[in-house]
């Protein structure tokens, strides 16, 4: 955490001198995700040093729908130099079978970790390794009532890849980091973007992971998402999700009954994840997206809504 007022021109223009001076001519390597945060390093490091950021992005299967085609486009548009990566497959592969969240966590940083290390090691010459590390990931993963759920973004770097850390934002708050973007050019698609966990829907498909249970939650979470675009509310809210419960309740379809999964909707406020509160939405609206997804989603019969803040529940459901 930084001491004293935030002034986002100031950050920017003094990160962009640091990271020059103390990167040189060397090749630094960033994995994006898409998120707002390695968006931002990545253009704070593209002024700083040009083509010798090497980007690379892993799809790991558990983005949002269309999400890989739509980033990988406007990263091209601000000139990075990012290698875009398919590995759906070895990460449903690892998470087979596991039903923890925190052990989902680990398989799928395991695998990222993996999959990142081949593509890095394709990078010759490679320095450093930028990461989108803020405050709060470190405040987090370091409380000393112990682990609340391990961040995978925070302390994953294996050792064998002999790379140093750049983490231009580690002392800043989410707000922050926006602001910078927005000095940056950033444009509003990354900029309004909802925070996005690293394990991606992995932590929104409760039990195991599957790519049937995924892809009913992509379809599930755009119909959400669309909504809350086209109401307006998207931009007033901090973070939505939508949730894949793999638990069957009966229903009824034009007479005929039915046995599928149930979806929650999740809708807070927050400044920086350490608290949030629940956004009260119009009963309209919400009543509008259940008949949406109910409607367009097979596999789903139910749809609810959660009421619950943080503290006592968490952001995530796993
Ligand atoms: P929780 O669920 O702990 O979430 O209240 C707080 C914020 O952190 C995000 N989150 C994660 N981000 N890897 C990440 O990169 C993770 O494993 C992870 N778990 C939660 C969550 O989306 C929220 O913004």
């Amino acid at each position: 955490m930084h001491n004293g007022t935030f002034i986002a021109e100031e950050f920017v223009a003094s990160s962009i001198k640091e990271l020059k001076e103390s990167l040189g001519n060397d090749i630094v390597i960033l994995g994006l995700s898409g998120g707002v945060d390695s968006s931002v390093v990545a253009l704070l490091l593209h002024k700083a040093i040009g083509t010798n950021l090497q980007c690379i992005f892993v799809d790991h299967g558990l983005l949002r729908k269309n999400e890989f085609e739509d980033v990988m486009e406007s990263y091209k548009k601000f000139g990075l130099n990012v290698k875009g990566v398919r590995a759906a497959d070895r990460f449903f592969e690892a998470c087979k079978g596991i039903t923890d969240p925190e052990l989902k966590r680990k398989a799928i940083g395991k695998t990222f970790i993996d999959v990142f290390n081949e593509e890095a090691r394709k990078v010759e010459n490679a320095k450093w390794l930028a990461q989108g590390t803020i405050w709060p990931d470190i405040a987090e993963s370091h409380s000393d009532k112990g682990t609340i759920k391990s961040h995978h973004n925070v302390g994953g770097l294996p050792e064998e890849m002999h790379l140093g850390l750049v983490e231009p934002l580690k002392y800043l708050y989410k707000f922050e980091v926006r602001e910078a973007g927005k000095v940056l050019g950033l444009d509003d698609y990354f900029l309004g973007r909802h925070p996005f966990p690293g394990p991606g829907l992995g932590v929104r498909c409760l039990g195991e992971i599957t790519p049937e249970k995924i892809a009913i939650l992509q379809e599930a979470d755009k119909i959400w998402t669309d909504n809350l675009r086209e109401a307006g509310l998207y931009e007033k809210i901090w973070q939505a999700a939508a949730i894949f419960v793999p638990v069957k309740t009966t229903g009824v379809t034009d007479g005929c009954r039915t046995y599928d999964n149930v979806i929650a909707l999740r809708a807070v406020n927050s400044k920086d994840a350490v608290t949030a509160q629940v956004v009260p939405l119009p009963w309209e609206f919400l009543d509008k997206v259940q008949n949406d997804i109910i409607t367009n989603v097979k596999g789903v019969n139910r749809v609810v809504f959660d009421i619950s803040s943080k503290p006592q529940a968490t952001i995530e459901w796993e």
